[in-house]
Order: structure tokens, then C-alpha cells, then sequence
């Protein structure tokens, strides 16, 4: 028998071989414990981004990557268990807004979310801009949490899927986060260690999203709705769009405050048209697992009838107390979604005027999301500190009228060396026209299981 070892297997795949289970599972385990080092991981890693993984290769990752942590076992909690992922875009604060006003009706959502990945935000930065919150709890304190708060939103941790923790940061330095089997496996395994009953995916299409095309958006989103399925988690996903960011705030504690915002009902257009449709996704998927029935597509009715329902926790306040309870309990400090004032302010703010007069046509995802990057809301390499209060806000979107010389958007950052290069890159991504767009399109397809 010959000896596994990772040099030959990245070998087999860089020249477009076929992995088998127990070859990643050697790969994965192998970095978890140490025998593997992370330049050969680096190394696979770029050799899958180049020659891809078949459906079998990315349900093997999958499993090795939640076998190398523990599962939350969530069975003595009443209720379904679900949650929503997004596959990462520019100013995507819904996952902050969804949990809490899921869990104010009643659900359990154990949410394990990531740091943010190359130009896209991500939901543990955003908690971590406030002051004390900890993403980083054990499997007990979540359970407990899960019990008495209806929900949780945690980390990747060295109990629950160490390996995701690792290749996530490792993927974000090493240029190969935008893998469709690499993305895949990522989502699938944290969703699959938090102890789901169901999940509804959220794949980014557009410039800002991993998946840019929708063909390619589509096929993310058929290979997740597979995964899930295939390892017993009623899972469906919805494209929606990532051509331009969503809302109005760009960057980790701008965009806490702009969920605070939302959770008492105030919302940009676009960002409460998606909340609202992954609620209503939401819902449903939860009343399929109860009643044992397949999930349907959604007609005007039902999807009305959920959205009213929805409306009514962020009316009355329900998802806003359910925000400051989780907070509460994961060590933050309540008193600063009480006065968002208190939440990390930048020192440099500069306002982006309008080259034109005219209307917006294009507010480029990925070029706000790199030029919020370049303010320092992200990262450039693994163990790079971010700035919290680093980011954008945008005053006028796709669609609205702007006027030559007045400001439509506002940089902030607490660095001004960076606000130069980052006002050019922003810059870039605009179009202005004399010509009213058409209405921006938000949702595009609703993959259910086959
Ligand atoms: N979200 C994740 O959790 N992982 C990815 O790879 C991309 C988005």
C-alpha cells in the first residue's frame, strides 16, 4: 500500500484529476492537525480553483470540513431550526436584520456566520463593531442562548468547524475565494454544523457577488440546494441581485446602525424588498418542515400574506428588543444599539460629488465593496486588523437623480491616506445618464429541491 501524501494529491488535482473522499478527508484532517501545512493547503486550495470539484469531491469537502469540528445537536430545543446564508455581497446586512425578527416570531435560528471575504462584507465583522460582542461562544453558551433568546449568531470556532475557520482566512490571502466548490463547501458545512432543520440560501448575482453571471449563480445555487438536501437539510436558494450594494451602508459598524435602522421599520427600497422576500421563504420553508410537505414557489397571495405577518414584529418593535437581547447575551454592550451613537464613528468623512448632472445608471457592487475595503472595512491579508468604522454610505442609488457637484455618497475612515484611492475606485463604478433606467430587477430565480 502507498503512503498518502499531500504533495501527490495536489499533483492529482492541479492536473485535473478526480479526489476521492478519503484523499480530502487526508487533506483536511491533515491541516486541522497540523501535518498538512498551510502552504500546502494554499496550494490545493489554487489547484481547486483552477480545476474545480465535482458534485462528489464538493460533498466529500463538505463532510470532511463539519467532521473536523463537533454538530451542534439541537434536538431537545422545541421548534424548527432555521436560518438564511448569503453566498457574500456589498452592504448585505440582512442576515443581522432576519435572525432576530425570525427568532421575535417564534423560530430558532442558530446562525454560524464569516468574517468578511476579498470585497464582500461579512456578518462577524459587523457584530464585532459592537463594543464587547463576542462571536467566538461554545457550543454550550449557544445552546443556551438558542434556548432563551431564539436565536444565536457565532463564528467558525476551534469546536465548530475548525476547518472552515482556517481555509475561509487562508482563501481571503490566497486569491481563491471566488471557487464555486470552495464557496459551496464553505456554506454547506457551517450550516450543517449549527444543527438546521432548514435553510434558505441567498446567491448573490452581479458585479459584487462571488458568482457574478447567472448561469454561474445559478449552478452555485443548484449545488448548494443538492448538498443540502443530499445530507438532510431542506434547503432552497433564491438569486437575487449583487449589481449594486444593497441599502445604503457599506462597511461593519455603518452597516449595524443601518440594521438598528431597519429593525425599527426604516429601510432603503431594495434592502427591505429582499428582507422581506427571504422572510417570506423563511416561513414557508419552516411550515414545510412541520407539515412534512415540499416547499412550493410561492404565489402573490401566500407571499403577501407572510410579508404582512413579517411586518407586523418590526411595527411593533418585537425584532428591534429581539436585537438588544442578543446582543445582551453575547457579551455586547446594549447600550450602544440603544444610541448607535455609541458605535465606532470615523475621524474622516469626505463627500463623493456627482461629476454630472443626471440619473444613476451604474453604482458598481464590486467597486464600492473594494473602495470600502481600501478605507479599511476589510481585509488584504489573514491577520490584518480592520477598521470598524471604515465604509460608505451611498445617498443616491441606481435610479435616482443626482445633480453635478453635490454629494451623493460619503466616505469614512479613520486613515485619510486611504480616502484618495478609494474615492477614485468608487468613481469608477458610476454611470450617470440623461436617460430614467428601468427598474432595477432585485429577485431572479428560486431554485427548489429536485
Ligand atoms: N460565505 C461563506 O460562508 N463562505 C464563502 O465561501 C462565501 C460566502
Amino acid at each position: 500500500m502507498f503512503l498518502m501524501r499531500a504533495v501527490d494529491l495536489i499533483r492529482k488535482k492541479r492536473n485535473g484529476g478526480t479526489l476521492s473522499g478519503p484523499e480530502i478527508s487526508f487533506l483536511i484532517d491533515g491541516n486541522i492537525k497540523g501535518t498538512v501545512p498551510d502552504y500546502q493547503m494554499s496550494a490545493f486550495l489554487m489547484a481547486v480553483y483552477h480545476k474545480g470539484l465535482d458534485a462528489e469531491e464538493t460533498i466529500a469537502l463538505t463532510g470532511a470540513m463539519v467532521s473536523s469540528g463537533k454538530k451542534l445537536e439541537l434536538g431537545s430545543i422545541q421548534g424548527v431550526k432555521i436560518d438564511k446564508h448569503s453566498t457574500g455581497g456589498v452592504g448585505d446586512k440582512t442576515n443581522i436584520i432576519l435572525a432576530p425578527l425570525m427568532a421575535a416570531m417564534g423560530q430558532k435560528v442558530p446562525s454560524i456566520a464569516g468574517r468578511g471575504l476579498g470585497h464582500t462584507g461579512g456578518t462577524i465583522d459587523k457584530l464585532a463593531s459592537i463594543p464587547g460582542l463576542r462571536t467566538d461562544l461554545d457550543i454550550e453558551e449557544l445552546t443556551q442562548d438558542l434556548k432563551s433568546v431564539g436565536f444565536f449568531i457565532n463564528g467558525q470556532t476551534d469546536e465548530i468547524d475548525p476547518a472552515d475557520k482556517k481555509i475561509y482566512a487562508m482563501r481571503d490571502a490566497t486569491a481563491t475565494v471566488e471557487s464555486l466548490p470552495l464557496i459551496a463547501a464553505s456554506i454547506m458545512s457551517k450550516k450543517l454544523s449549527s444543527g438546521l432543520d432548514a435553510l434558505v440560501l441567498d446567491v448573490k448575482t452581479g458585479t459584487g457577488a462571488l458568482a457574478r453571471g447567472l448561469d454561474e449563480s445559478r449552478e452555485l445555487a443548484r449545488l448548494m440546494v443538492r448538498i443540502g438536501n443530499s445530507l438532510g437539510l431542506k434547503t432552497i436558494a433564491v438569486i437575487t441581485d449583487m449589481n449594486a450594494p444593497l441599502g445604503r451602508a457599506v462597511g461593519n459598524a455603518l452597516e449595524i446602525k443601518e440594521s438598528i435602522a431597519a429593525l425599527k421599520g426604516r429601510f432603503a427600497p431594495d434592502l427591505l424588498d429582499i428582507t422581506m422576500a427571504l422572510a417570506a421563504w423563511m416561513l414557508h420553508l419552516t411550515d414545510t418542515v412541520s407539515e412534512e410537505t415540499r416547499p412550493q414557489r410561492l404565489n402573490e397571495d401566500l407571499l403577501k400574506r407572510y410579508k404582512d405577518e413579517v411586518w407586523d414584529y418590526l411595527e411593533h418593535g418585537d425584532a428591534f428588543k429581539k436585537f438588544i437581547e442578543f446582543v445582551d447575551a453575547q457579551h455586547g454592550d446594549a447600550e450602544a444599539i440603544l444610541n448607535p451613537s455609541l458605535l465606532p464613528n470615523a475621524n474622516h468623512m469626505k463627500p463623493v460629488l456627482s461629476p454630472w448632472n443626471g440619473y444613476i445608471t451604474k453604482l458598481d457592487a464590486y467597486a464600492v465593496g473594494h473602495a470600502s475595503m481600501l478605507l479599511g472595512a476589510g481585509r488584504s491579508r489573514m491577520d490584518e486588523e480592520i477598521d470598524p468604522a471604515a465604509g460608505i454610505v451611498i445617498g443616491r442609488k441606481p435610479g435616482d437623480e443626482v445633480s453635478a457637484d453635490t454629494p451623493f455618497a460619503t466616505l469614512h475612515t479613520n486613515d485619510p491616506s486611504r480616502l484618495k484611492e478609494a474615492e477614485e475606485v468608487f468613481l469608477s463604478g458610476i454611470e450617470i445618464s440623461d436617460r430614467e433606467p428601468p427598474k432595477r430587477k432585485l429577485i431572479y430565480d428560486v431554485i427548489l429541491p429536485s
